[in-house]
């Protein structure tokens, strides 16, 4: 006996319910998996140093870190959460870092706030090479370590972390 219509399109709606699953978690899993050590690439020049200005968070996606300026100095700032390597957000709301994974936070320096990591986020030398911001991804320098407050400021705004359940 062959199905019904009625038959095909729930199994139609199983398989499409499926697939939908697993793009979903497909999606999760690469948002929150744990980044390789991406050290060794190369130097990266950049655009100038006004492209960057006080309390921006600019991706670049080469190198996997983000180019910020604090207290008028540039950071290069490697994506990768010095706790167990999640690749951490630049939240524009709180103009912080926070990680997704385990609740870490950072200021625009990669200094760290709170949360289970142990020290700031990593970071990359910074030159200005011919008028432009340089990056070299070859040397990955150790994050601050936790209490170093040398370039904090207060949060500009909420998290954007979900709201604790009350
Ligand atoms: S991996 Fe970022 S807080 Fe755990």
């Amino acid at each position: 006996m062959s199905p019904t219509r009625r038959e095909l399109l729930e199994a139609g709606w199983k398989v499409g319910s499926g697939l939908l699953v697993a793009a979903a978690g497909w999606t999760t899993f690469e948002a929150l998996k744990p980044l390789a050590d991406v050290s060794g690439g190369g130097v990266l020049p950049l655009l100038p140093p006004d492209a960057y200005p006080e309390g921006s968070a600019t991706f670049v996606r080469e190198g996997r870190f983000f180019v910020t300026r604090a207290k008028d100095e540039l950071f290069a700032i490697s994506q990768k959460c010095p706790h167990l390597g999640c690749a951490v957000p630049f939240c524009e709301a709180s103009g912080r870092f926070e990680c997704p994974c385990h609740g870490s936070v950072y200021n625009a320096a990669g200094e760290w706030i709170s949360g289970p990591a142990p020290r700031g986020m990593d970071r990359y030398p910074v030159q200005i090479v011919d008028g432009r911001v340089t990056v070299n991804t070859m040397v990955l320098e150790q994050g601050a370590p936790l209490g170093s407050r040398l370039y904090d400021t207060p949060a500009r705004g909420g998290s954007c972390a979900p709201a604790d359940e009350a």
